[in-house]
């Protein structure tokens, strides 16, 4: 049967600005557009597992403003179940990105809502629980303690409290997060760490050894946003069922690099079909 997952995530409304290249401190340059997407890593992380063929709940909060319908309207066409959805007094979360040429990204957020979500441990009733750092410190350690496979993105990077990394069972870091987060905490007691490197590939360690690296296959890279995202909702989903290591850790950087060559965070989301029919390997 299909996983079920509960995200404990970010809702955002991403205002996307393509520019030829990202501005230096102080420049003043002029886009070729400005879009509004919707995307939040958690949200984002919810849509590529239900686009990958999960069940998935994502327990987040908005504000009661005109963002939240545009930000939630993926989600709903995508099936993505929304019965705990907090509607707080507070804006609903924006994303200030600037897409470069080379779908290189610069992304700048405020919280706003997110910072006011609230989880109850009861409502955590899933076979897989994802969350990200876009949301308080207490709705991370509530869903790291669930009892399923517990999955963190530390994205962004901040520092964590020793029990709530003790309750991860897979993290997902890219080089920087990787970094920031080791230098406050012993990474190779975890049971199991993901370490993207970008177009260079991911490594897949277990208690500090590395039992799987993979490289994605070469695409022009079009617009990087949520591309991590993807690469963490496919490799949670292939692990817990079953998958093998370098199975999944390969099929994680497909899906994260099919992200990439397309625009914008959720609208980029990639469905198991595609995945399978998509020939780069
Ligand atoms: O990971 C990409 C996401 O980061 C964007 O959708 C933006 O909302 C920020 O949360
Ligand atoms: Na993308």
């Amino acid at each position: 049967h299909a996983p079920r997952v509960a995200v404990v995530g970010s809702v955002n409304l991403d205002l996307v600005a393509r520019v030829e290249r990202l501005p230096a401190p102080g420049e003043t340059l002029t886009a070729h557009g400005v879009t509004r997407v919707p995307g939040g890593k958690g949200a984002n992380q919810a849509l590529a597992a239900a686009r990958l063929g999960a069940r998935v709940r994502l327990h987040a909060a908005v504000g009661g403003d005109p963002f939240a319908g545009e930000a939630l309207a993926l989600l709903r066409a995508g099936g993505v179940e929304l019965t705990t959805l907090q509607t707080v007094d507070r804006p609903t979360g924006t994303a200030l990105i600037q897409v470069d040429d080379a779908g290189e990204t610069t992304i700048v957020i405020d919280a706003g809502a997110n910072e006011a979500l609230a989880i109850a441990a009861d409502d955590l009733d899933a076979d897989v629980v994802m969350t990200v750092l876009e949301v308080p410190d207490d709705a991370v350690a509530t869903a790291m303690a669930a009892r399923a496979y517990t999955v963190l993105n530390a994205a962004p990077a901040r520092e964590l409290h020793e029990d709530v990394l003790a309750g991860v069972d897979l993290l997902c870091v890219n080089t920087a997060e990787h970094d920031a987060l080791a230098a406050h905490a012993d990474l190779d007691a975890l049971a199991a760490v993901a370490v993207t490197h970008g177009a260079a590939g991911a490594e897949l360690r277990r208690h500090g050894r590395v039992v799987a690296r993979a490289e994605p296959p070469a695409v022009d890279v079009v617009d990087g946003t949520a591309a991590g995202d993807a690469f963490t909702a496919a490799l949670a989903l292939a692990l817990v069922t079953g998958t093998g290591d370098d199975a999944a850790l390969r099929r994680a950087c497909r899906v994260g690099a099919l992200t990439a060559t397309r625009v914008g965070a959720q609208p980029s989301l990639p469905t198991a079909e595609e995945v399978d029919a998509w020939p780069s390997d």
